[in-house]
């Protein structure tokens, strides 16, 4: 028979050598441990000894108990050092507007600050809106310059990805009465090889500005304020002529940044034929239109070199970019 005397002396270099607290509650406290086995004793203790026995017995399991609740809180916290859990060990990248719709936001706020307001129209564009309203008939070399991503369309209207913004023009003519004055930025879609200064998916903001007396000087003040107002700086820029469809006359923009020209848009007056196509008939009315092409301004501003990595997804492109102020 196992007395008390040897389980509490067993005990107390148990906890001297700091025994596993798993171990020492096995040991101790469970249905086969010490404790247990000390109280079945209790039937051979004389029974003037019973009460003082079972009392030292219950105070030295108390004692263990006690000694366990302590221990355990601080022999798991040095198990969850070896094996450490950060509780806020989490990828806090938050994402952002990427340069391009940042970009496009400024855009509109330098425009807004001369009374345009913002329109927007289908990237899946009918061929009539896409070409024939803007003067640019099946059989005119221009469509070559914009072959594009045809789309089946079940309704039987040929149907493609829009190759410019310009069709906007039309579907705003057709909806309101000028004065105009907005602003379409969006997608466009061109079928052509990539290189570092071509994308087949890139962005472009039209302008379209009609009262009865824009003209080309009025062109050149929007225009100039705006370059003035996006770069923070005068910006020397020159109007090229040019050739599109849909404008009479019509011209390059360049401007004149780090010792060359470089062309940033497309523009003119919109022509008569184009005015009628969108249900303007009062001869009274005249204006210009512009198209800015999006990545190509981002370029000019953040320094990039190939419109390729704009789209790329990089996230160490990218997360470059998102430190640019504008
Ligand atoms: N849509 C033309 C292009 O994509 C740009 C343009 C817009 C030119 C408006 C004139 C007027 O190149």
């Amino acid at each position: 028979m196992i007395s008390i005397e040897e389980v509490i002396k067993e005990y107390k270099s148990d906890i001297k050598n700091s025994l596993d607290i798993d171990k020492l509650e096995n040991k101790y406290l469970s249905r086969k441990g010490y404790i247990s086995e000390l109280f079945k004793n209790l039937k051979d203790i004389p029974a003037g000894k019973k009460s003082v026995y079972g009392q030292q017995l219950n105070d030295f399991k108390h004692e263990i108990e006690d000694y366990i609740k302590q221990n355990i809180t601080q022999e798991s916290q040095s198990k969850l050092e070896i094996y450490p859990v950060h509780p806020l060990d989490i990828q806090s990248n938050i994402g952002g507007l990427s340069p391009i719709s940042r970009l496009i936001f400024k855009i509109q706020d330098i425009f807004e600050q001369l009374g345009f307001s913002v329109a927007v129209g289908p990237e899946l564009e009918s061929e009539k809106y896409n070409f024939d309203l803007l003067n640019i008939p099946e059989s005119h070399p221009a469509r070559d310059v914009w072959d594009t991503i045809w789309v089946q369309n079940p309704a039987g209207v040929k149907s493609l990805l829009r190759t410019h913004t310009s069709p906007v023009q039309i579907h705003y003519m057709e909806n309101n009465k000028p004065p105009i004055r907005i602003i379409a930025p969006g997608k466009v879609y061109r079928y052509e090889a990539t290189d570092s200064t071509h994308e087949t998916v890139f962005h472009q903001v039209e302008g379209l500005f009609l009262d009865d007396k824009a003209s080309i000087a009025t062109f050149k003040g929007v225009i100039n304020y705006f370059f003035k107002e996006l770069f923070q700086q005068d910006i020397k820029m020159r109007l090229r002529p040019s050739y599109f469809p849909f404008t009479e006359p019509s011209f390059e923009i360049d401007i004149w940044l780090q010792d060359k020209w470089l062309e940033i848009a497309g523009a003119g007056m919109v022509s008569r034929k184009v005015l009628e196509n969108g249900g303007i008939t009062d001869h009274n009315i005249q204006g210009f239109a512009f198209g800015l092409g999006i990545e190509r301004l981002a370029m000019i501003l953040y320094g990039i070199d190939d419109i390729r990595l704009i789209h790329s997804a990089d996230i160490r492109f990218i997360s470059q970019l998102g430190k640019i102020q504008l």
